[in-house]
C-alpha cells in the first residue's frame, strides 16, 4: 500500500515539502546574496546594474526575511519575457477548458474528455502537461463526486445524472506551463451538491482578492478556508497547489488552510496556483493504492475544486489560466 509518507516526500504538491522548500530557500538566497555585485549585470536577465534594476526590490524581500518570513528565491520571480511565455500558455489552457465546457454532458466517459483534451491542446499548438506526467497515464484529470483530485480517465468511467466532476487541465505551450481547472454539473445534480461546487468557487476567488504583492499566501489560504468553514465544508490540508509556469510543479507549495500572516511573502513576479479542494465532510484523504493517482475523501462526500493560476502584480494580482 502507498502509504502517506511516500506521498508527502516524493510529490511537491503535498504538504511535507513545504520545509524542505525554506531550507532550500535559505540556502540558494544565501548564495545568490554573496555572488552578485551592485554593478554587476542583475539577476533578472534585464541586461540593467543590479543597483538600477532590483536591489531595492531585494532588500525589501531581504527585511521580511529577517524578520522570520519565508521569501521566495530568484527562482520563483518571472521575468517579463518568461511571463509572456506563461500567459500564453495559460491562454490555451483557458480555451481547452473552454471546449471542454463546450462538450462535456451526460453519457460521456472520461476517456472521451481525455480525448478532447488531448486533440484541443495539440490543435492549438500545445502539449498535454499530464501526460507522462511522473508516470500519469492520461493527457488531463477528471475527478468525480468523492473524488477529490487525479482521477485518471477511462473507457469504463460514464457520466451519469448528478455527477459533479473536476477536469483539471494543464497545457505545455512554446515550453511555459499553465494550468487550471473547472467543476462540470451532469443534468440534475441535488442542491447540496450544488451548494458545495458554488461555494468551492467563491473559495477560489475569495482567495484570489488577497493576491497582492508584500503580503502573504497565508493570507490568501485564510480567506478560502474561512469560507469554507462558513459554509460548514473542510479544506484538504495535505495536498496544495504550486508555483508554476517554467515548470508544472514548482516552489512554493501553497496551502489553503494556514493562517493569515503565514506562509511565503508574495512579491511582483510570482506566478501560482489557487486550487483547493473543499470537502462536504471531513478534509480526510486517501489514495488508491491500485494506480497510485488518484485521491478520495475519506468519508466518501463529495469534494469540489476549482483552479486558476495568479502572477502577483504591482498592485495585486492578474488571472493566467480559468
Ligand atoms: N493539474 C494538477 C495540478 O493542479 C496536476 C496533476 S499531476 C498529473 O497540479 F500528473 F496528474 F497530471
Ligand atoms: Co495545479
Amino acid at each position: 500500500m502507498l502509504t502517506y509518507e511516500i506521498i508527502i516526500t516524493d510529490c511537491n504538491k503535498c504538504a511535507g515539502r513545504q520545509r524542505q522548500g525554506r531550507r532550500q530557500n535559505e540556502k540558494e538566497r544565501t548564495m545568490k546574496m554573496e555572488k552578485l555585485g551592485r554593478n554587476d549585470h542583475c539577476w533578472c536577465g534585464s541586461g540593467k546594474k543590479y543597483k538600477q534594476c532590483h536591489e531595492a526590490f531585494d532588500e525589501k524581500i531581504h527585511h521580511f526575511e529577517l524578520e522570520g518570513h519565508m521569501v521566495p528565491t530568484h527562482e520563483m520571480i518571472k521575468n517579463p519575457q518568461q511571463i509572456a511565455g506563461i500567459r500564453e500558455s495559460g491562454r490555451i489552457n483557458t480555451l481547452v477548458l473552454d471546449y471542454v465546457a463546450e462538450h462535456i454532458r451526460e453519457g460521456m466517459t472520461t476517456a472521451e474528455i481525455d480525448r478532447l483534451v488531448d486533440t484541443k491542446t495539440r490543435e492549438l499548438g500545445g502539449i498535454p502537461a499530464p501526460l507522462g506526467y511522473e508516470g500519469f497515464p492520461k493527457s488531463v484529470c477528471t475527478s468525480i463526486n468523492n473524488q477529490v483530485c487525479h482521477g485518471i480517465p477511462s473507457e469504463t468511467d460514464v457520466l451519469k445524472d448528478g455527477d459533479i466532476i473536476n477536469v483539471d487541465v494543464s497545457t505545455i505551450y512554446n515550453g511555459y506551463y499553465g494550468d487550471s481547472s473547472r467543476m462540470f454539473c451532469i443534468g440534475n445534480v441535488k442542491e447540496e451538491n450544488l451548494r458545495l461546487v458554488r461555494v468551492a468557487k467563491e473559495c477560489m476567488e475569495k482567495g484570489i482578492e488577497q493576491v497582492k504583492p508584500w503580503r502573504f499566501l497565508g493570507d490568501m489560504a485564510d480567506a478560502v478556508n474561512r469560507h469554507a468553514k462558513e459554509n460548514g465544508y473542510s479544506v484538504v490540508i495535505d495536498i496544495g497547489g504550486h508555483g508554476v509556469g517554467l515548470e508544472f510543479h514548482e516552489d512554493p507549495f501553497v496551502s489553503y488552510v494556514a493562517p493569515a500572516g503565514t506562509e511565503m511573502l508574495m512579491v511582483p513576479g510570482m506566478i501560482f496556483t489557487i486550487e483547493p479542494m473543499i470537502n462536504m465532510g471531513t478534509a480526510d484523504i486517501y489514495v488508491d493504492d491500485s494506480n497510485g493517482w488518484t485521491i478520495y475523501t475519506e468519508d466518501g462526500k463529495p469534494s469540489a475544486q476549482w483552479e486558476t493560476m495568479v502572477l502577483v502584480t504591482e498592485d495585486g494580482c492578474e488571472i493566467l489560466a480559468h
